[in-house]
């Protein structure tokens, strides 16, 4: 077993970073816990590049839209302790919510235009706004060299790549494939909601892109967007969109880009999951 540093505190965590040196590079993974290989996928990568680790554990409730969804969101700090103990020597930051916004905490607005209007953005009001605010958060206090984000959560990546070229952060973002169970289920800390039923029944998320993907050569977008969707709701999840899209833009797309992709949300039980895949 590794050793491993809680910090709770700002201040405590910041002298342990001030104490490393100047000359210390730091990798930063921000988590909101309920660790799965996915997230430690992306602390293996963070030690491939930098000389330290940095990974934060933080629900943050600004970017939840419902407080049903706060609540159950699922919190095993020991586990997740012991999880990135196995993976190497990580520097671990996990604040309270009065640590993370004070009450001199200044808010950042920043107008993420055609970003925002669609998918997570049109479904979940107001998530990015709590995202790029904490995360923003998070790189003022870590000042990492370099953050780890997944493309599981693909809109995410965009809009974190946006807030850093608009605000000329000097943090460089590494994006990092989506890690899928072997039956192709997309790794995410929601499945653990799910039952044994459930969990086969969200397989339907991935078989769509897949199938999509498959049939991509023979169809335009918008063809075959109605196609997927035929597919999908051949299942038993309730889907909340599914969209064919530029991967710069995240507009929906009327001819074949060279960079599209397919990314879908939708319900099973009441677990809200997405996933999405590249079309080339
Ligand atoms: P969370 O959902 O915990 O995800 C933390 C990071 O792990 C994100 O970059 C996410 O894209 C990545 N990730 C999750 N599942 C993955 C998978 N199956 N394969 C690869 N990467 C995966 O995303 C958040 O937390 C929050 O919004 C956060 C950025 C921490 C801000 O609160």
């Amino acid at each position: 077993m590794k050793d491993v540093a809680v910090f709770t505190t700002v201040e405590s965590l910041k002298s342990r970073l001030n104490g490393a040196g100047n000359s210390t590079e730091f990798a930063f993974v921000p988590t909101m816990g309920a660790l799965h290989d996915g997230h430690l996928d992306l602390v293996r990568k963070a030690f491939e590049i930098a000389d330290q680790v940095v990974v934060s554990i933080f629900v943050n409730p600004t970017q939840f839209n419902s407080q049903a969804d706060l609540e159950n969101y699922p919190r095993t700090l020991e586990n997740d302790i012991r999880l990135l103990k196995s993976v190497g020597d990580v520097i671990i930051f996990a604040p309270t919510v009065s640590e993370m916004y004070p009450e001199d905490f200044k808010e950042i607005n920043l107008e993420l235009n055609e970003l925002e209007n669609v998918m997570e953005g049109k479904f979940r009001p107001g998530h990015f706004y709590g995202v790029v605010n904490v995360v923003h958060r998070l790189f003022e206090i870590v000042s990492p060299e370099y953050a780890l984000f997944g493309e599981k959560d693909f809109q995410q990546l965009a809009v974190i790549q946006r807030m850093v070229e608009e605000l000329q952060l000097s943090v460089k973002i590494i994006p990092c494939p989506t890690v899928r169970e072997k039956n192709g289920l997309a790794k995410s800390s929601r499945n653990q909601r799910l039952n044994e039923v459930q969990l086969e029944q969200a397989l339907i998320l991935v078989n769509t892109l897949n199938y999509a993907v498959e049939n991509s050569k023979t169809h335009l977008p918008a063809e075959l967007k109605k196609l997927a969707i035929d597919f999908f709701n051949k299942g038993e999840l309730q889907l909340e969109y599914l969209e064919i899209v530029d991967a710069k833009t995240l507009q929906e797309i009327t001819e074949w880009s060279a960079d599209s992709r397919i990314c879908v949300a939708a319900y099973c039980g009441d677990v809200r999951l997405i996933d999405n895949m590249e079309i080339n």
